[in-house]
Order: structure tokens, then sequence, then C-alpha cells
């Protein structure tokens, strides 16, 4: 390199301060082929990213970010079950659980078969009816106790599956330690045709344990506190824990600690889905994740579905400066796509520490918010078309319409795709300011061809690669969640003062406390 030619770094930065100031019409105007150079399909998915503040130049200045990270390398070390995820000493093996051939250590790759296979065959059993209540009753109510990754997967697929449902079963899902949410999971159902299934990959978290108990308990004063045990199954990758608790060991359906918990979906963890949607739906969701998987792995960075995704959301964050980016799916069946994306993205990469513990020096994952459209067109969508922030939106839409109502799922289409071309063109207003449409405001979008398992589970491998692919980009360990101990932790000494063994706290904590207390004193 000679003395005047610009680092990588310079380059990126000069491409940074151009879009910056860029117009999106106008690098419409000035590349006409720019919509199908910035279009790219895979594995039943279609990614648009013509609306964003990206061109050839940034996707190859970014691409030679990720070549000078070593970044198939360190994909190889993900898909064959390296210990990538350092700080915690652990292989991640979601992968490896859509396709365990890919899993280097054969043991390894038989104790996901085997797991795997213990659920089918449960799921296979309580379907069809070999496996029932203890008064011989069929087993068609199914309630699943969990949080956080244990919980947000399998809620989220399980609305996405409305298609694919078996009208026999009821699934219900508790996860809050309010007691609402297990007295709303448990209210009209009935004990002999009831299964609880408790999941916690840790068996530790304090939600889930309480829950269990007030299920089990409900259980029992109908069964019979020897029988209800038959009502009631663990997963987990804390077999022990399980047994503490009072679990028999072979209704204990263990995993791996290689799969993390907002990774687990594909796991035991969605024994309730094998249940309630049958096995074979499980296998097509892991198939399409399969299928992106293998995009990921074997196609050229350059035309490559999650790169492309993955530059694009580090971009926008750590370049252009947006601190949010906002998921509207235009499909009610995917309305928790949101959520779920929040643990999957801000669990992940909500870190400011590199691998070899020094800050990091960029803005990492941005905060994920959104709801379903077209709902959120007539809540916050002002702000995105007139405040001052701007955020870039990720539009999701199903193009095959399931309903049998063709005009309305066309109006649905329609709204989506003009929201995103309002945002991008705006609309001027002579003379009245308030109904002026600054417009310039960035989105993506992608489609799935039908709600089907195979493109639900490439939808969700997508952002998980996403996600492993910003994590090497800004040198952190998407793996681990230290961030969420703090707050269990005081909540101990919490709970403690609350029940008057008062401890050290700040004056505002202890106001707070002092407030319950006196409530609880006097009732
Ligand atoms: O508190 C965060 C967390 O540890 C998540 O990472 C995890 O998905 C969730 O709690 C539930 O954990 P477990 O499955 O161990 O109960």
């Amino acid at each position: 390199m000679s003395r005047n030619e610009p680092t990588l770094n310079q380059t990126i930065q000069g491409h940074a301060e151009r879009m910056a100031k860029a117009s999106l019409i106008e690098l419409f105007d000035r590349d006409p082929s720019r919509m199908s150079r910035l279009s790219i399909g895979a594995a039943g998915l279609h990614l648009d990213l013509s609306k964003q503040f990206l061109d050839q130049a940034v996707l190859s200045v970014m691409l030679e970010q990720f070549e000078n990270r070593n970044t198939s390398a360190r994909m190889e070390d993900l898909f064959t079950g390296a210990i990538v995820n350092t700080t915690e000493g652990r292989a991640v093996l979601h992968t490896g659980l859509r396709d365990p051939q890919t899993v280097r250590d054969q043991a390894v790759a038989d104790d996901i078969r085997a797991s795997l296979q213990k659920v089918e065959a449960f799921a296979d059993a309580v379907r069809l009816q070999k496996r029932l209540g203890v008064t011989g009753r069929s087993l068609t109510q199914i309630v699943h106790l969990g949080i956080g990754g244990s919980d947000l997967g399998p809620r989220l697929l399980y609305d996405a599956a409305r298609y694919h449902r078996d009208s026999r079963f009821t699934l219900r899902f508790a996860a809050n330690v309010d007691p609402s949410d297990i007295n709303d999971a448990l209210f009209g159902l009935d004990p002999e045709t009831t299964l609880v299934i408790m999941v916690s990959k840790s068996f530790s978290t304090q939600e889930t344990k309480l829950n269990a108990n007030v299920a089990r308990a409900w259980l029992e004063t109908s069964l019979g506190k020897d029988k209800a045990a038959e009502h009631f199954v663990a997963v987990t990758a804390n077999g022990q824990g399980a047994r503490e608790f009072g679990i028999a060991e072979d209704a204990i359906f263990g995993f791996g600690d290689y799969v993390g918990g907002r990774f687990s979906l594909w796991s035991a963890v969605s024994l309730s889905l094998a249940i309630a949607l049958g096995p074979s739906f499980m296998d097509r969701f892991r198939q399409g994740a399969k299928v992106l998987d293998e995009h990921f792995r074997s196609v050229s960075a350059k035309d490559n579905l999650v790169f492309r995704k993955a530059i694009c959301d580090i971009w926008n964050r750590s370049y252009l400066g947006f601190p949010t980016r906002c998921v509207v799916p235009y499909a009610k069946a995917l309305s928790l796509l949101p959520q779920y994306l929040q643990q999957l993205e801000m669990e992940s990469n909500g870190k400011a520490v590199t691998l070899n513990e020094v800050p990091v020096s960029q803005e990492t994952a941005a905060t994920v918010w959104g709801t379903e459209g077209t709902n959120a067109q007539h809540a916050y969508f002002q702000h995105l078309h007139q405040s001052s922030t701007r955020t870039p939106v990720d539009f999701i839409g199903v193009i095959a319409d399931r309903e049998n109502n063709p005009y309305s799922t066309r109006v649905l289409h329609a709204n989506m795709i003009a929201q995103a071309e309002a945002l991008m063109l705006g609309e001027a207003s002579p003379g009245d300011a308030h109904r002026r449409f600054t417009g310039n405001r960035p989105s993506s979008m992608i489609w799935l061809d039908a709600l089907d398992p195979e493109p639900i589970g490439a939808l969700i491998a997508l952002h998980e690669h996403k996600v492993f692919l910003e994590a090497v980009f800004w040198n952190i360990n998407a793996f681990d969640q230290f961030g969420v101990e703090l707050g269990k932790k005081l909540a101990k000494g919490t709970l403690a003062s609350l029940e008057g063994a008062i401890g050290a706290h700040d004056a505002s904590t202890l106001s707070h406390i002092e407030r319950l207390r006196a409530v609880q004193t006097s009732s």
C-alpha cells in the first residue's frame, strides 16, 4: 500500500459519510439494476435491501472486513462443534440439531440423534394414544412451562404453525412468575387429560420452578400425589437438577449444554410442539433451517443471503448510527417474531467487550422492537414516517394466502409494500410542514413463500446466523449472557428484604421495599 492509499477503515468511513448524505431515490436513479443487485433469495426466502443505504461498494468493503476476520474458519468451527462459546467453554450446536452429520465429535452427534429420537417416540406415543393419562384418557391438553429461550421459540413456532395444527391438541404456555400466567394456562383444563412439560436448560430458573410447583400441586390435587407424576415431564440439560426436583428418569428429556438457550427450539425443548403438531412438522422445520445452513456454508459470501442481512444490520448500526431496528411482520401468525428476535439478537450481541476483553470500538446490537402489521400502522408508524429519528424497518411478508381470502391478503400485501415505498419516497407538501413526509427512510423486505415449516425454519436460521456473523464482525461472544445475572442475584436479596430480613439497599430501592412491606403487614 502506498503512503497515500487509504486504509480499509478510512475507505469504510468514506462510504459511511457518503451514505449518511445519500438519497435513496438518487441511488436508484444512478443504478437501474439496483433492485436486482440488492435482492437475493434462498431456502424459500427473498430479501430485498434496495431501500437501504447500501451499494456494491459498501458490500465490497464490508465483505473485505469479513475476510480479514477469518470468517470462513470461524463458520467451520461453529458447524463442526469447536468451542466457539469461549467464555463458557462450550460448543454451540443448534446447526448440529438440524444435521448431526456436520458435527465432528461422533459421541455428540449420537447424543443429538438419541435425544431427538426419544422426543419423537414419546410424541408419537401420546399422539397415537399409547401413552395415556392415569385414568386411561388421552393426553390432549399440553401445558408448556419455561421462559426466555425455553419459551419464546416454541411459542413463536406454535403461532406460526397455524396451518399445520392438529385440532385434537391444545397447547398453552406459561412463562412469567406473575401467578396470573400459570393460572391462565391451567384455567378450565381437566387434569386427567393434561400433560405438563417443564422446560429449563439449567433447571435453576426461578420462574419456571415456581410455575412447575403450582402445576404439580394442581395435578396432585385431582390425581393424587403418586399418580400426578405420570402427567409431568421435564426437558433439561441438567438431569441431576430434574431428579432432585423429583422427576423420574424416564420422564426427563435431556439435551446437551452445547445448545444455547435462545438457539434451543430445534432441540428437545420443542417436545410440546412435537406432540401438538407432530414430529414430522418438527422434521420439516429443521429441514428448512438445514437448507439455509447449507446455503450459508457453501455459497460465496458475496452471493450469500446471510452475509447480506448481516452486512445491512451492521452497517446501519455501527457505521450509520441507527440505534434501533423495527421488525414488522405482516402476518398475524408471526406476531411474536419481534419478541423472539429481541432475545436472539439482544441477549446474544448486547455486549461491549471483545473476546480479548477490551471495549468494543463500535456500537453493537441494535435495539429490536416491533409488532404485527397492519396494526402497527395505526400505532407508531406516525413516528416512523415523520419523527426526527429515522428507524430502519424490516418488513416481513408471506406470499401465499392460506386463509382463502385473496382480497384481504392482497390488501395486507399492498399495505406492506406501500409503507416501504412511502418511507422511501416521502411526499412534499408545499406550504404545510405538518403534512410533509421527508422520506429517505430505509427499510428491508423479507418474503417467505408460505407459512410452511421449511421457510419458517429458514427465517429463524437466517437470523441465528446473522447474529453469529455480527459477533464475528464485532469480535464478541454471541453465546454467553452474563448480563442477565446481576438482576437475578439482587432479586434474591430483595426478596429476603421483602420478607423482613432487610439488607443494604440504596434509598430509592429501600423506599419501594418499605411501601410493599407496609401493604403486606396490613393485609
Ligand atoms: O435469564 C436468561 C436466561 O438464562 C436465558 O438465556 C434462557 O433462555 C432463560 O434464562 C431460561 O433459562 P433456562 O432454560 O435455563 O430455564
